[in-house]
């Protein structure tokens, strides 16, 4: 089965990351079959809303780690690609979470219009744990949305927070039971489905307006630094460790 489902029904189209035994986490192929689901999405006048939803036990575990060391992101990786079209996607999109999402399975919800979350999710961005630094614009946008204070809880001590955090900061738009987070996802995309798809886009665009230029410049600095990192000693260490199932040693960096 495919690690990337998609289905369109009534307007609305439906990601599901699949890859459960390895935590959701994204590999180049995934995110390449995203990108082209959400662009077709764009382009397609049937689609209006985009639901990227998980497992009721997991969201993602961020990137694929052997894929980091193996085949570090570059300008033309699909990482990268995922990033620039999941920013930009004109359309409402609407995130579903149930327990861990760590990484990129956190950053990806800063572009979402709506989030619905289980009361198992725990967010976790622990980009500096790894040697790296925060992507996805959520250097922009995660000090905005919550504070320079919280954010440096979340970004640089890499403190994971729950449900209850994310909805008291805006990250998220509901808490429900993990076995009904994909079912009200599904029923705010289908009341959005039933609306004017001009006055969806219009309205979606005037609300980013604002923040459209800052974040693709911003996405492009943190992808520069990001790659630099990746392929420097306490990120190789770290991500080895990862694999080794064991703690990292920093003694050296
Ligand atoms: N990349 C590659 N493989 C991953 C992965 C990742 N990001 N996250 C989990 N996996 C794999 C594990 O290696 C393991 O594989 P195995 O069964 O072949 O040994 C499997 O998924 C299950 O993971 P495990 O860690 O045993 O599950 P858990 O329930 O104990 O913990 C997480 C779940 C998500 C908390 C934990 O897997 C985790 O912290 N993952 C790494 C997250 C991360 O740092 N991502 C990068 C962000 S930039």
């Amino acid at each position: 089965m495919s690690d990337i489902l998609t289905h369109t029904e009534e307007g609305i189209l439906t990601i599901t990351l699949n890859r459960v035994a390895k935590k959701n986490s994204l590999t180049g192929a995934m995110y390449a079959a995203i990108s082209d689901a959400l662009e077709a999405a764009a382009a397609d006048p049937v689609v209006r809303v985009a639901v990227i939803q998980g497992h009721e036990t997991i969201f993602s575990a961020g990137n694929d780690i052997g894929d980091f060391l193996k085949a570090p992101p570059s300008a033309d990786s699909p990482v990268i690609r995922f990033l620039r079209v999941i920013s930009s996607f004109p359309k409402p999109l609407i995130g579903a979470v149930c327990g861990a999402a760590v990484g990129v399975g956190t950053t990806l919800l800063l572009h979402c219009d709506l989030v619905y979350a289980g009361d198992n999710a725990a967010f976790s961005l622990p980009f500096v744990n790894l040697g790296l630094c925060p992507e996805a614009g959520s250097s922009y946008l995660l000090p905005r949305l919550m504070g320079h204070q919280r954010a440096s809880e979340a970004l640089l001590l890499g403190d994971p927070f729950t449900a209850e955090t994310a909805l008291e900061v805006g990250l998220i738009n509901r808490i429900v039971p993990p076995a009904e987070v994909h079912a009200l996802a599904h029923r705010q995309a289908q009341r959005l489905a039933a609306k004017p798809l001009a006055s969806l886009i219009a309205s979606k665009r005037l609300m980013k307006q604002e923040q459209a230029a800052p974040v693709a410049a911003r996405l492009d600095e943190e992808i520069a630094i990001f790659g630099r990192m990746l392929r420097e000693p306490a990120a190789k260490e770290a991500l080895t460790a990862f694999m080794e199932n064991r703690r990292p040693d920093f003694s050296a960096f």
